[in-house]
């Protein structure tokens, strides 16, 4: 199954992903956790999301255009992939179409995690004190929420137009996002 999870910062992306990675036995890609791993290594490209991503906005396309080009040549994705985190704008998500069509794997389904700001807000707070997370303060979660609202939410109405998007509640138990979300699958 080839696979995008999309949602607001705090929507359980991240969470439900890892379940489904287990049960569907396929890899959980997350642009976020790529783009982490990048600056705890001191690379190059991970100096160069540092500072955006502490302020919760957008890292380049062309970034993370490379960074998904690259984790969808390996092997491991041949079954199929969980993307989360990506695409996060229009231009993101045609990018997506074109470079899953060149390689003959187009998206099988989208999911869209629904989840009001109110709960979104107390979800990242509790993650803040647990973790620490840099861009997890409220000036940046009010930045990502911004950014979501602005340049995500339109990617719902590009896979809508494509008739490939299901809308799961996103509040609940973890196993009762998970069944609704295997649901919407077909599962
Ligand atoms: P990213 O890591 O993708 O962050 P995000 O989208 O803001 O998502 P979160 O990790 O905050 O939330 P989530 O939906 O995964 O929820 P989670 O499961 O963790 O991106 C970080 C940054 O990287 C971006 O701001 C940007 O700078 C950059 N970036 C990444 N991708 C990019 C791209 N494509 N283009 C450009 N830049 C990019 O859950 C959150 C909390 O809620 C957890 O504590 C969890 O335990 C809890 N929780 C989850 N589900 C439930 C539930 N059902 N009930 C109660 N609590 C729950």
């Amino acid at each position: 199954m080839r696979l995008v999870l999309l949602g607001p910062p705090g929507s359980g992306k991240g969470t439900q992903a890892a379940r489904l990675k287990d049960e569907l036995q396929i890899p959980h890609i997350s642009t976020g956790d790529l783009l982490r791993a990048e600056v705890a290594a001191g690379s190059e490209l991970g100096l160069q999301a540092k500072e955006v991503m502490a302020r919760g906005e957008l890292v380049s396309d062309e970034i993370l255009l490379g960074m998904i080009r690259s984790r969808l040549s390996r092997e491991d994705v041949a079954n199929g992939f969980i993307l989360d985190g990506y695409p996060r704008n229009v231009a993101q998500a045609n990018a997506l179409e074109a470079l899953l069509a060149s390689i003959g794997q187009p998206l099988q389904a989208v999911v869209q995690l629904d989840v009001a700001n109110e709960l979104l807000v107390e979800r990242i707070a509790g993650r803040a004190k647990a973790e620490g997370r840099e861009d997890d303060n409220p000036e940046s979660v009010r930045k990502r929420l911004q950014v979501y609202s602005d340049s995500t939410a339109p990617v719902i109405g590009f896979y809508e137009s494509r008739g490939a998007l299901a809308k799961v509640d996103g509040v609940g138990t973890l196993d009762e996002v998970f069944a609704r979300i295997l649901a919407a699958l077909g599962k």
